[in-house]
């Protein structure tokens, strides 16, 4: 979605701004713009396309952008198509504004401005906002003042830079539904929609609340929340856990994958150690999930398949009802939330509108009495994030900083996390016997070195993803509590290779995808030696009957053999409820060559964005 990078500083901030773009790529854009003051002027460059052809832009004519303040961003296109004239900023007269999110009530606005004479040369939201802070300025003169005059009437979820040419020392940002961090520096600071954006120019971070208003100057912040001057703590981060480096790798999500061993270990060992939980896991809430007893999951895209699995885990594990829902159905069709719910909300980036929104409407059910004894819980990576701001319980994902669009450590880690949680629950309510809890907890701690065991089938796994090249379409079958991992492996899949992928469960075949089965279509199944193995094994001769392809990852010890149609990889046996993470590997290493070998943009496929901030 949108990226935000804003600076006023003593020195030339160009290319803070555009390297604060390239960071921030990740997110997804399709076309990209900076606006800086110099010399009591508006220097504006847009560009479709890529960071960089902005950069070629600049660089053409450098002195033109030498300047101390300005603001800048990428745009991913809600209203207008990716066009240079919808890029941002937009300007109007001497204010330019960046933007993320949507103002909802942009139509009756711009009819409203165009009455008063202001033109548009955009189809964008945004525009709209620049209309309406210039003239707020011309009447009040104060550019805090005209911008606490226009935020109420923007409705909507967005953040906003705004700079103003008679004010060369002030950068203004407004957050509001979208996320927006400040960066604090000496003698100068800085604005991004993502603290990564900022990391070579500081480590130091505010982090703004929901209806925040700042001044920014070089050398001061002050925040107003309801006109009213309030502080916001300062937090310094740790440089290595945000290490966005690709370092000897072709691809982020390659490295990501291969980070999975180390993220899942240290996920596994914030919860328990060979002797079972530590003493600070969760304590704190014991108290509160004891009195859990129904959970809700919500969530979008691969942390929805998190969720699915966590199903699977709660009801077999601690016999309490679990519903996974995703998060942009739940919230609009007023759905029964029982007494008592443990609401879990699954997101990487904790920034994702729909699960924000769904949280937000039972909160306000919960507040209003209509739910008793409910309990909301962040499932997140990234610890200051809207999520975890709004939930009572934060149980993080250790995964460190995920570029790649496609989630891959940021899904493993939910998965381990998920199940310290189920034990968790399951422990507090006397639900999980100690023999199945000395098991689970061992298992766990098996984890990592399974994953690093995976990572060694890569080899043989681009040799398979040859065979997938020229396909226009593929299924991938599982069955339990693989099912979920079916489902996550066709959407990598799809996403990065752009080859159409569905999941399903393999006892859904003959309902259906059967049909679809000939000589041309690849079909990968997830076949580790587990209760459901024979059942799959039935489901495959249904395949083979029909000349279908079939690309296995199966057990060792489950006697499945390769075979003029049916190409077999094996994984280590393991054990059968912690295999979704272990087969999650092979599903994402195939996807990520098939990729490779199509020529997509692995870590930015089209269309997509990593923190998706929108409904
Ligand atoms: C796919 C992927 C997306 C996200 C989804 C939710 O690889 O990453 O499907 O899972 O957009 O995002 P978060 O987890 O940030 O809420």
């Amino acid at each position: 979605m949108c990226g935000i990078v804003g600076a006023v500083a003593e020195r030339n901030i160009s290319n803070i701004l555009l390297e604060g773009l390239k960071r921030l790529e990740y997110r997804g854009y399709d076309s990209a713009g900076l606006t800086i003051i110099q010399d009591g002027e508006l220097h504006r460059e847009r560009q479709v396309g890529k960071v960089q052809e902005l950069v070629n832009a600049v660089n053409k004519n450098p002195s033109f952008f030498d300047g101390r303040i300005g603001i800048a961003h990428t745009r991913w296109a809600t209203h207008g198509e990716p066009a240079q004239c919808n890029a941002h900023p937009h300007v109007s007269g001497k204010v330019a504004v960046v933007h993320n999110g949507i103002v909802e009530n942009y139509a009756p606005l711009k009819e409203e401005m165009i009455e008063k004479g202001y033109s548009f040369s955009s189809q964008t939201d945004t525009e709209v906002v620049a209309h309406l802070i210039a003239d707020a300025y011309s009447q009040t003169n104060d550019l805090l003042k005209a911008v606490e005059q226009v935020t109420p009437r923007l409705h909507g979820a967005f953040a906003l830079g705004i700079v103003h040419v008679d004010n060369p020392n002030v950068l203004i940002t407004v957050r509001l539904g979208s996320p927006l961090v400040i960066g604090v520096g000496i003698g100068e600071n800085f604005i991004a929609s993502d603290q990564l954006a900022l990391l070579p120019v500081t480590n130091r971070f505010m982090y703004l609340e929901e209806g925040d208003i700042a001044l920014i100057t070089r050398d001061s912040i002050s925040v107003f929340a309801d006109g009213q001057p309030v502080s916001r703590p300062i937090k310094e981060l740790d440089a290595k856990q945000h290490n966005a480096d690709k370092g000897e790798f072709k691809h982020y999500m390659l490295k990501e994958i291969y980070e999975q061993p180390d993220a899942v270990a240290r996920t596994v060992e914030m919860g328990v150690d060979l002797k079972g939980f530590k003493p600070e896991f969760l304590s704190r809430h014991e108290d509160r999930l004891n009195e859990v007893r129904h959970v809700q999951i919500l969530a979008c895209g691969t942390s929805y398949h998190a969720g699915i699995v966590a199903k699977y885990w709660f009801e077999s594990l601690t016999r309490l009802p679990c519903s996974v829902e995703i998060a942009s159905e739940f919230r609009y069709r007023d759905p029964v939330v029982v007494d008592h719910t443990l609401m879990i909300c699954i997101s990487q980036s904790g920034e994702t509108a729909d699960t924000l929104s769904a949280l937000r409407d039972i909160q306000r059910r919960s507040d209003a009495k209509d739910i008793n004894g409910f309990l909301s819980l962040a499932l997140c990576n990234v610890p200051t994030s809207s999520l975890v701001r709004e939930t009572d319980i934060f149980l993080p994902t250790l995964a460190g900083v995920e570029i790649g669009v496609a989630s891959t450590k940021a899904f493993t880690t939910q998965l381990a996390a998920l199940m310290l949680l189920v034990l968790k629950i399951g422990r507090v309510q006397s639900r999980i016997s100690d023999d199945t809890f000395s098991k689970m907890v061992t298992e766990l701690n098996n984890l990592s070195g399974q994953l690093y065991s995976c990572l060694k089938l890569d080899q043989s796994i681009a040799e398979m993803s040859d065979k997938f090249e020229d396909k226009k379409s593929t299924l991938f079958l599982g069955r339990g509590i693989q099912f979920p991992i079916a489902l996550e492996g066709a959407l990598k899949l799809k996403e990065i290779s752009y080859i159409h992928a569905e999941g399903y469960a393999a006892g859904e075949l003959k309902h259906g995808p059967l049909a679809l089965v000939d000589k041309d279509m690849p079909i990968v199944v997830l076949a580790p030696k587990d209760s459901m193995l024979d059942k799959l094994k039935a489901n495959m001769q249904e395949v083979h009957a029909r000349h279908g392809e079939l690309f296995v990852f199966a057990g060792e010890t489950t006697q499945i053999e390769s075979d003029e149609r049916q190409h077999v990889i094996h994984v280590p046996d393991v054990y059968e409820l912690l295999a979704p993470i272990v087969y999650s590997v092979p599903v994402q290493l195939l996807s990520y060559h098939v990729a490779v070998m199509r020529g997509t943009d692995v870590d930015q496929p089209r269309n997509l964005a990593k923190s998706v901030t929108v409904e």
